[in-house]
């Protein structure tokens, strides 16, 4: 599914978030950022080790909930990955929309000052960190929304969902913004 926005886009696709040809992808990281499984683990595995050896360099501190840290992109067909921290799901009392939607606004943020014009998210924090699907649709894709009618950039903002179900919830959103 695509939604255009003047000069830009959303795309929601179905797939792995390692194989996209796009100018950064979005890492579903922990504030160690130490790796993990999930789309960590598959980042850091196709990337290699350069990556975890850049991340400790440069951020031995890690990244805070409801932020995001760039590094280079090893052997990922990407120039960039932004390691984003999502929250994790306590019940939606605990400030979680909130920290979700930072994470989704400084990835944005990122990708206009590393000048990109593509870039593609995971659906962040909803497997291990356990947010509910259809609550981290509507933050992710409210606040792409927002940002790109705001700074019409970048070109392209691209949901990479593993499995229907993620996709479809989704597109359910992105279907009642676009109404
Ligand atoms: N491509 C795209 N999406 C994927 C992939 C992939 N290769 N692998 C998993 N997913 C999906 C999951 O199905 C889920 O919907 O990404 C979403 C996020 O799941 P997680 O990777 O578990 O991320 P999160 O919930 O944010 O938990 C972060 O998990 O592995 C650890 O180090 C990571 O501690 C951190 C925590």
């Amino acid at each position: 599914m695509i939604v255009h926005f003047g000069a830009s886009r959303i795309e929601l696709v179905q797939g792995d978030i390692t194989q996209q040809r796009v100018d950064a992808i979005v890492n579903a990281a922990n504030s160690g950022l130490l790796g993990g499984g999930g789309v960590d683990g598959a980042i850091h595995r196709v990337a290699g080790p350069t990556l975890m050896q850049e991340t400790r360099m440069l951020y031995p501190d890690g990244c805070p909930t409801g932020s995001a840290v760039a590094t280079t992109a090893g052997r990922l067909p990407a120039k960039y990955v932004f390691h984003a921290v999502g929250p994790v799901w306590a019940g939606g009392e605990k400030g979680e929309p909130k920290l979700l939607a930072s994470a989704y606004q400084t990835c944005l943020e990122l990708s206009l000052d590393h000048h990109c014009q593509s870039i593609a998210f995971p659906a962040i924090s909803t497997g291990v960190y356990g947010y509910p699907i259809d609550l981290a649709a509507e933050t992710a894709l409210g606040v792409t929304w927002k940002f790109l009618k705001q700074k019409q950039h970048p070109e392209v903002v691209r949901f990479v969902l593993f499995g229907p179900g993620p996709y479809g919830a989704f597109a359910r959103v992105l279907e009642s913004l676009a109404e």
